[in-house]
């Protein structure tokens, strides 16, 4: 059977940075941006998305269209079996981040909800009373991983093609109603200078840190998810321009973000260190205090738009464990996609009622580094900040060392005038022969010997 693909280089771009853009940019970007003190946090950020995530995304895309295969499919179909355990890790990780994601984005659906209904559910008992009530969010994740898998199940130009050209420009344009409304706020000046006017002094090497790891899970890079969307797109597209349209998408949501959320932040003179909170807890606040009308209107708007943006990053996680069931156990689209879904929502269970529905796992472990975490902040932990450097680490490993750059650069030749060895291609090789490995490859070390070990060299070298 022919391999479904995306239609056009537009319905790719679009489904990959539909991928991209998601809980990370609106919801984990702003607080990152809040404790990382600010606009010097968004440079750094920006820095990384093009220097070191750009080329990792041309290795990823380039690899999934070589193979026409899922990830673990596609070490084999490039002829080395022995690096399938990277493919491995890309479906674990993507299982691991998309069990506890599904749980984050019900949450925002159910605000969303609540909301609407005119509960605002502001501050922190609010928000501790809805996450630990585990019927209610439950039902929410069961609606939002079965909406998910309604969408795949339907293939990819008929349902991942067709739910980004739709959710997409549905949210920018809520962001920008959002943003515009957000500016008319008083003190809305005070947040923008917060956010675009950096002070240097605030770069540590946590900051730094945070910024790399922030940047890397943004791109949704390191698990597998580009090399399966990439194993969708043709053959006669370019891929290092569209890796460049993905990228600048994504930064410019997340940099949008900013412009409705610290407006908003300053409006009511909260801290911007309010953490993972941030949206949860004080937005609402804000949103009461604009009046039950406007209130209701402004912040279900809000969590709405949150809730699209994370489906079409939903999408790209379950693809990856569907297109590996469909790929390698010859299981048809449907009832793969079923399965992932099912299997993938069991998994998050232990997640879900991780916040305050059971103590045991709320109080899951007690790391030497990183303290008391619970079961679905330990999730994330080896997933999103262990797991995914590594990967992307042994990817970049692979692409230059094993594949080899002269393969990479033939894949990336298809779709282009021939004309190549431009300077972004030479760039892309270096950057993932040498830049890569080293970034990736200190992250996951320092990620592993901080929080298990509780030997921190980010205090010790970069502060
Ligand atoms: N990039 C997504 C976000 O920012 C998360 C994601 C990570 C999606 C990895 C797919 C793969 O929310």
């Amino acid at each position: 059977m022919q391999r479904d693909r995306f239609s056009s280089r537009l319905g790719f771009i679009l489904a990959a940075a539909g991928s991209a853009v998601g809980l990370g940019n609106i919801w984990k970007f702003p607080f990152e941006v809040g404790q990382g003190g600010g606009a010097a946090f968004v440079f750094i950020y920006l820095i990384f998305c093009f220097v070191l995530c750009f080329p990792v995304m041309v290795a990823e895309i380039a690899i999934g269209r070589k193979a026409q295969l899922n990830p673990v499919g596609a070490f084999k179909a490039l002829g080395y079996s022995n690096w399938v355990f990277i493919g491995y890790l890309g479906v674990i990780c993507g299982v691991l981040i998309l069990s506890f994601y599904n749980v984050v984005a019900a949450w925002a659906f159910g605000y969303f909800i609540d909301i609407l209904f005119g509960h605002f559910l502001s501050g922190e008992i609010a928000f501790n009373e809805f996450v630990s009530d585990y019927i209610k969010i439950g039902a929410y994740s069961i609606l939002f991983m079965g909406g998910t898998a309604f969408i795949i199940s339907r293939g990819i130009t008929e349902g991942i093609e067709k739910a980004a050209k739709i959710i997409m420009p549905l949210l920018l344009i809520m962001i920008l109603i959002l943003i515009i409304y957000a500016l008319t706020l008083p003190n809305a000046i005070e947040g923008i200078k917060f956010y675009i006017i950096p002070d240097f002094t605030q770069i540590t090497g946590k900051v730094i840190y945070s910024a790399l790891g922030q940047a890397f899970f943004s791109l949704s890079l390191g698990m597998g998810a580009i090399i399966t969307y990439g194993s969708y797109f043709s053959k006669d597209s370019n891929i290092i321009h569209s890796a460049i349209a993905i990228t600048l998408m994504d930064v410019g949501v997340a940099f949008l973000a900013g412009f409705m959320i610290f407006p908003f932040v300053f409006y009511q003179g909260i801290e911007t260190t309010g953490g993972a909170g941030l949206i949860f807890m004080t937005l609402p606040r804000v949103f009461e205090a604009l009046g039950p009308q406007l209130g209701i209107i402004i912040g279900s708007l809000f969590f709405l738009l949150l809730s699209f943006a994370a489906l079409t990053s939903t999408i790209s996680l379950l693809e990856v464990p569907t297109a590996y069931l469909v790929d390698e156990k010859k299981i048809p689209r449907k009832t793969a996609t079923w399965i992932a879904a099912i299997i993938v929502f069991i998994i998050g269970v232990p997640s879900l009622l991780s916040n305050g529905a059971i103590e045991s796992l709320t109080h899951f472990v007690t790391l030497k580094g990183a303290g008391e975490k619970s079961f679905m902040d330990f999730i994330g932990l080896i997933a999103n900040d262990t797991f995914l450097p590594l990967g992307g680490f042994l990817l970049s490993i692979f692409v230059s060392y094993v594949w080899k750059k002269e393969n990479l650069n033939k894949e990336i030749a298809l779709g282009t005038d021939g004309s190549s060895g431009n300077w972004v291609e030479g760039y892309v090789d270096i950057a993932l022969t040498y830049i890569c490995p080293l970034l990736l490859g200190a992250m996951f070390t320092i990620t592993v010997l901080d929080n298990f070990f509780g030997i921190s060299l980010l205090n010790r070298v970069l502060s």
